[in-house]
């Protein structure tokens, strides 16, 4: 099993001292940074675009990942680009054309990644998982942190992490909502490696810690 990592989502974050935020999640040892982008229209919640990403970029050395919850993914991708990211995050549900989307992500020298929603069964991106760097696996409906964790979310791991080992691929798969002390342990037993918290992290105002101890944690069930 590889070993777990934590992606740190910035939808709970101190948004006044970003640049801050980064920093200490640096500190922290999370593996990456996933920045929510949402359009108001995709998900009923308007965040940030490129241009925020772009202003912590020169903080950090961390991955910067991004989470596209918009209507038209392929509208800007280069912007994610220019602001230093390195992986694009596309939901299946949003791309009327996701192998022209994720050979768009590819053109700009990125890695393309997609995410499912809770509804969307994992063996309807089987054609095209070769393309991927990793797999999200939505465990809330996305648009707000903080949400209760959807149980049946861990069968959907489970079957992407059986697909990935039938087909002798390599991508990671990637969990997204609700992940926290009382579900990280099933999410990595389950076949998971990135873990995106977000709440668990910045909720109790105190980001550099619990993202530690949530790391201890998820390496702990891993059987570290
Ligand atoms: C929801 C976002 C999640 C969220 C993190 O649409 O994609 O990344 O910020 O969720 P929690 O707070 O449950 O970890």
């Amino acid at each position: 099993m590889t070993e777990p990592a934590i992606v740190a989502s910035v939808l709970g974050a101190d948004y006044s001292r970003l640049a801050g935020e980064v920093l200490d999640l640096q500190a922290a040892g999370v593996d990456r940074i996933q920045w929510d982008v949402m359009d108001g229209r995709f998900v009923p919640n308007l965040t940030f675009g490129a241009a925020v990403v772009g202003a912590c970029r020169p903080y950090v050395d961390l991955p910067f990942e991004a989470h596209l919850m918009v209507e038209d993914p392929d509208h800007g991708l280069e912007e994610f680009v220019s602001a230093g990211c390195s992986t694009v995050i596309v939901h299946v549900e949003a791309c009327r054309h996701l192998h022209r989307t994720l050979q768009l992500i590819e053109h700009h020298g990125m890695k393309p990644a997609v995410v499912l929603n809770p509804a969307t069964r994992v063996e309807l991106i089987r054609d095209i998982l070769p393309m991927l760097h990793h797999v999200l696996i939505m465990s809330v409906n996305p648009g707000f942190g903080g949400q209760e964790f959807i149980p049946f979310s861990l069968d959907k791991i489970r079957r992407l992490a059986q697909l990935r080992q039938e087909m002798g691929l390599a991508f990671k798969i990637e969990v997204d909502g609700g992940v926290a002390h009382d579900t990280v342990a099933q999410v990595v037993q389950a076949g998971a490696e990135l873990l995106v918290a977000g709440n668990a992290v910045f909720g109790a105002g105190e980001a550099e810690r619990d993202a530690r101890e949530l790391l201890a944690a998820a390496r702990k069930a891993a059987g570290e």
